[in-house]
């Protein structure tokens, strides 16, 4: 190890390490000995070019293992799985000499209709934070690190380069925020990847508030700021902001604007000096990890975690009857082209060059003991004409009738959803709407399995009996689908996003993706299933649900502040059915009668629990008091508002099963008092209160005549609560002077006012 010192090198030195050598490696520095690294994409797989790889960073890769991408993996809720997949990025990482990985992104699913949902984890930041943290902690625990990206408010494709995200301080601290604050401390990836967007008509790269203020000084960040590819609008400008490293390469030129704008005097060389180190702290940290894991690498034994991945992904949203799981000696008709070829992940930069690709036809004939006839049924082809469609229809319906079971894999095809660009609607294609329709008509035994990266309209879900949503599960989603569909996997997938009955009725609607650069995020702190439950609407499938091939019991839940203020949640879970399983234990809280605008509840913990046929868990969960906050946009911070919270032990956001209160001591808020406080803040005032209200009291004194004329019950305090107490001379006279109101101000902001 190196111990290279920014501020021993030259101007031009330091200028050069802060942008990148080319489209994915660092700029060396031979005459001290520091080598340059390469970072790549990320996330749910290594994308490492071949040498020489085109220009636009797209092109041929190595093989990797393609684990499952985040909307998969997100739906497993499970910490320890997702670390475990971390471990393996991380193997394949560093066996292939690559120093970061891109990713992961936790970007918030503000609508169902931006095109890299994909790649995000929830539509919640607890979901997003905490797994994106079990990601991070797994990638670096192999002597790589990771990419926290993109950071933040990135949340639609359309004009993503330029476009402002215009968001009150609340939601973007509450929601968009949240999970990556959670990341930042718990976790501490090596790097944090801005976003290309502005926010509140600043560019993310160029945000001192974002940062430095919020990244660094608020959360305790200590790695290193990168661009997201080509986000750079300034560089002068970003490197004192708190952007480090330019990715990819400028080919020189912005190293040379850093380095006139030092001469010239525009740029603090401190600030120089500062990006630099953290680069050359990042190559070397990346050095002291190097070569911890030597290669070959075990594809068979990643293929089989993919598999593992891609199983727990898989959420069951529907199964009457127990259609499924699928007899062994059923007579099975599969039909729709996803089956034979597969969707396993989205496209953009996150494509992956898989080791292996499995398929669910293959895996379901070879699971199976009976027929299994297959038909395409529809063509994803771009332009499959009517008559093309309607002959593959009328093909699979022969196919289709005498079997026992059709399964019939519907999707939307690869191109609709990609990096880039979002998709205009959320239904799946019509030819294979018709498919369905086409199907039922000669049985009513249709299970569907659906493959796809955004949620989509299920206007049939009332009419088969069973519904697999298997997102794009990777490489090996193909053999988990088979797993699934026999039972030999048990399902224990939920969403992490809600699945609305039409896109009207998604929060963003009329705010997505904006106008002329701006897009407002005018639902607020109401996204995802916070909106469809404040309206009271109607959803397909509700935010946490997913179906089990068991059943489970949730006893009495019971809920306790520990020594350190968190609030430490009992319920205990009972499988009460013939297998064994999975359920995902979700703790929402709530509190009635808040100074804030709150949404009806909130989720903040979750479990996921293994349990034998039988077996009974206390199931114990822990709300941290920092995720009971709210952040305060008088006072710029958290505040824990106290009172008696309700905190529900939950399968799903409306599946409550038990539910207990809680007293949390809150937080003193005290405000600083001027003549703008309303009458209401200053008889609030731990100082200038109790003067006030002595004051008042004397007064009413004087006007009993006041009192006698005032309808029963009209309190004349509340009345004046939102007077402005500069104002009250005006009503007051002698009693409250200009001076006597100045006097008490400056009194109870200097001192004796306790501090919260
Ligand atoms: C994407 C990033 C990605 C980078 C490098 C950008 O266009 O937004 O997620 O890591 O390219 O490929």
């Amino acid at each position: 190890m190196t111990d290279i010192r920014a501020t021993d090198l030259t101007l031009e030195e330091k200028a050069s390490l802060t942008s990148g050598a080319s489209f994915w490696y660092t700029k060396p520095l031979d005459r001290v000995g520091l080598p340059a690294i390469m970072v790549t994409d990320g996330p749910h797989g290594l994308r490492k070019q071949r040498e020489g790889g085109d220009h636009l960073g797209m092109g041929d890769s190595v093989p990797a293992t393609c684990f499952p991408p985040a909307v998969g993996l997100g739906s497993s809720w499970d910490v320890d799985l997702i670390d475990r997949v971390g471990q393996a990025l991380g193997v394949e990482t560093s066996i292939e000499n690559v120093a970061v990985l891109l990713g992961p992104g936790i970007n918030i699913k503000r609508s169902p209709l931006c095109g890299r949902n994909f790649e995000y984890f929830s539509e919640d930041p607890i979901v997003s934070g905490v797994l994106g943290a079990a990601l991070v902690r797994g990638i670096q625990s192999q002597g790589v690190g990771a990419s926290l990206k993109h950071f933040a408010a990135n949340n639609q494709e359309e004009d993503r380069m330029r476009v402002s995200s215009d968001v009150d301080p609340r939601p973007l601290r509450e929601i968009y925020l949240r999970g990556f604050e959670r990341v930042v401390k718990d976790a501490q990836p090596w790097t944090v990847m801005c976003a290309y967007n502005k926010i509140n008509g600043v560019y993310a790269s160029e945000d001192p508030w974002l940062l430095t203020q919020v990244l660094r000084d608020d959360w305790g960040f200590e790695g290193l700021v990168v661009s997201d590819w080509g986000a750079v609008n300034d560089r002068v400008k970003g490197l004192p902001a708190g952007l480090d490293l330019e990715m990819p390469s400028s080919n020189g030129a912005t190293d040379r604007q850093l380095v006139a704008a030092v001469q010239e005097g525009t740029l603090d060389e401190a600030a120089l000096d500062v990006a630099a180190q953290r680069v050359i702290d990042l190559v070397e940290k990346a050095q002291a990890g190097a070569g911890r894991v030597e290669g070959p690498l075990d594809v068979d034994a990643h293929h089989a975690l993919a598999r593992e991945a891609a199983g727990r992904s898989v959420v069951l949203l529907r199964n009457q009857d127990g259609v499924l799981p699928l007899r062994r000696d059923a007579k099975l008709a599969v039909v729709g082209a996803f089956a034979e070829k597969p969707r396993y992940q989205g496209a953009g930069s996150s494509m992956i060059n898989p080791t292996r690709l499995d398929d669910a036809l293959t895996a379901i004939r070879a699971a199976a003991t009976g027929d299994v006839a297959y038909a395409a049924g529809f063509s994803v082809a771009p332009g499959a004409t009517d008559a093309e469609q309607a002959a593959l229809r009328d093909e699979a319906v022969a196919t289709a009738s005498g079997a026992d079971t059709v399964v019939l894999f519907l999707g939307l095809p690869a191109r609709i959803e990609s990096e880039g660009y979002d998709r205009t609607d959320i239904d799946l294609p019509v030819e294979q709407l018709a498919l369905l329709d086409a199907l039922l008509e000669v049985t009513p035994n249709v299970v569907v399995v659906l493959s796809n990266g955004g949620v989509v309209a299920l206007p049939f879900s009332d009419r088969v009996p069973a519904i697999l949503e298997a997102w794009l599960l990777g490489q090996a989603g193909g053999s988990a689908t088979a797993d699934v569909l026999f039972g030999d996997v048990n399902p224990s997938g939920k969403l992490t996003e809600t699945i609305p009955v039409r896109l009207s009725d998604t929060p963003a609607y009329l705010d997505f993706p904006g106008e002329f650069g701006h897009v407002r995020y005018g639902e607020g702190l109401f996204v995802g299933y916070r909106w469809y439950d404040a309206r009271n609407l109607e959803v397909a499938y509700p935010f946490g649900h997913g179906l089990s091939y068991t059943t489970f019991a949730y006893g009495e839940a019971s809920a306790a502040v520990d020594l350190g203020g968190d609030v430490v949640v009992t319920v205990p879970v009972t499988n009460t059915g013939a297998v064994a399983g999975r359920e995902v234990v979700q703790v929402y809280t709530s509190l009635s009668g808040s100074a804030v605008q709150r949404p009806q509840r909130e989720l903040k913990a979750f479990a996921s629990v293994a349990l034998e046929p039988g077996e009974t868990v206390e199931v114990t969960l822990t709300v941290r008091r920092e995720d009971l906050a709210y952040w305060d946009t008088r006072v710029d911070r958290w505040v824990v508002e106290g009172g008696e919270y309700v905190v529900e032990a939950a399968a799903s956001s409306r599946d409550i099963r038990s539910s207990a209160t809680v007293e949390v001591a809150g937080d003193e808020v005290v405000l600083p008092l001027s003549r703008e406080s309303s009458m209401g803040e200053v008889i609030a005032h731990p100082v200038a209160g109790p003067i006030i209200q002595a004051a008042i009291a004397q007064m009413m004194q004087g006007m009993e005549g006041v009192a006698d004329i005032m309808p029963e019950g009209v309190d004349p305090t509340a009345m004046m609560a939102s007077f402005p107490f500069g104002r009250i001379s005006m009503m007051a006279g002698d009693a409250a002077s200009p001076e006597m109101i100045d006097g008490l101000i400056a009194m109870a902001n200097a001192g004796g006012a306790p501090q919260a």
